[in-house]
């Protein structure tokens, strides 16, 4: 068993024990993956200014995301298809995720339904909605997560359309996997994978078959992404799901600061600026790039987030200093999952942390409410 010290390790070995289909389903971004790219090379620009001689003893990363308590700013993003990169992925997550002190986001298009979340865990988990065409079936969704008292509702707004993320078309990805010979032949060498799989039901998307029309089976995710999701998606359908939900309501996908603004005067609790992980606009901005902007427009107004392109702890400490009052985290989720299951989700958060928590010293800072611009270098960083 390798000795696994960052994300990058998790990844590494999910490349090896996750099917083929699934790893580069996670591992990708749309059309040239520039941004994709970009999301976690501009982090690495941000350089710190290290300060001495203070005292870094008794340090907090703690604060609150949409007033619930963490143990740092970051939240588990919401990802599709977390169950296929593990058998019961998400179960495994969230209970990670409570087992550290962070807020787990159940995606539309999980594997494991709201109802398996709720039996498997204490703490209360968000809930990630697309609005899809059938608005009964998305009414019905909604009162689904009040019956498992999700504490937040998070409303994906840039997934009207589907980019095009070029390894999926390739492979085929449907969930389950096909039993084309290339696919036997690829999970021949995942047994761990295969194994965990032989011993759950749970293959296909739980939230949705038997619950939204038309999803009986699992066809191509992108063809039915594009047949069920809503290409009409306005500002009033955010209207309409904020008074079907009555709680706390995050809006994702904002990476523009006219739809901050319209985000602001639609009454949510917070924004997350995010471009899906360069899996949508290819030619879009890094999420950090995008980010001081968004702050400067409308941080006094509402709770503004980011994600995209996290993979360490000094990651999170840069969107913070940059005005981001929170993070969600995607692939180093889905890394530590695919490399070894809840334990390995619970290794990316203590990582994070770890890194975290000591840059934060390093950086003269006991308490992260403290820490601002001020810690950057300036030229590296970008701004409004
Ligand atoms: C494999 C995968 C599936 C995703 N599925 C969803 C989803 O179902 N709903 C959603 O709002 N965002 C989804 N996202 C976007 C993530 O919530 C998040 O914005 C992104 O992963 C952040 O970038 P990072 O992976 O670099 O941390 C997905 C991302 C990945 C990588």
């Amino acid at each position: 068993m390798p000795v696994i010290t960052n994300i990058e390790d998790l990844r590494v070995l999910a490349e090896k024990r996750v099917p083929r289909m699934f790893y580069d389903y996670a591992d990708s971004g749309s059309w040239t993956e520039g941004t994709y790219r970009a999301n976690s090379d501009d982090f690495q620009k941000i350089k710190l200014r290290q300060r001495v001689a203070v005292n870094m003893e008794n340090r907090t990363t703690a604060t609150k995301m949409v007033g619930q308590d963490v143990k740092m700013p970051v939240c588990i993003a919401p990802v599709g298809l977390t169950g296929m990169q593990s058998a019961d992925g998400e179960i495994k997550a969230a209970k990670a995720a409570e087992r550290f002190g962070i807020p787990f986001t159940l995606s539309t298009m999980s594997i494991c339904s709201i109802e398996d979340i709720a039996a498997n865990t204490t703490a209360p988990f968000w809930f990630q909605l697309y609005m899809m065409r059938d608005r009964e079936a998305m009414a019905r969704m909604i009162q689904r997560c009040k019956v498992a008292k999700c504490s937040a509702l998070v409303l994906t707004l840039d997934l009207q359309v589907i980019g095009q993320r070029h390894k999926d078309l390739k492979n085929g990805l449907t969930a389950p996997p096909r039993p084309t010979i290339a696919n036997i032949i690829n999970l021949m060498t995942k047994p761990r994978w295969c194994l965990g799989m032989a011993g759950t039901k749970r293959h296909s998307f739980g939230n949705l078959v038997g619950h939204v029309k038309a999803v009986t089976n699992m066809k191509s995710l992108a063809s039915w992404t594009n047949e069920q999701f809503d290409p009409t998606l306005s500002w009033e359908d955010v209207a309409w799901v904020k008074q079907q939900w009555g709680g706390k309501l995050i809006l994702k996908g904002i990476m523009d600061v006219e739809d901050a603004k319209l985000a602001v005067q639609s009454g949510a609790d917070a924004i997350v600026v995010s471009n899906h992980g360069g899996r949508q606009l290819d030619g879009a901005p890094s999420s950090i790039e995008a980010l001081p902007a968004i702050v400067a427009a409308v941080g006094d107004r509402i709770e503004v987030w980011m994600d995209g392109g996290i993979r360490s702890g000094q990651d999170v400490l840069k969107a913070w200093a940059l005005g981001a009052r929170g993070t969600m985290i995607g692939r180093a989720m889905v890394y530590g999952l695919g490399a070894m299951g809840e334990e390995g989700v619970l290794k990316a958060l203590q990582i994070i942390h770890k890194e975290l928590d000591i840059t934060m010293a390093f950086c003269g800072h006991t308490n992260i409410q403290n820490v601002d611009k001020s810690i950057l270098l300036p030229g590296t960083y970008p701004t409004a």
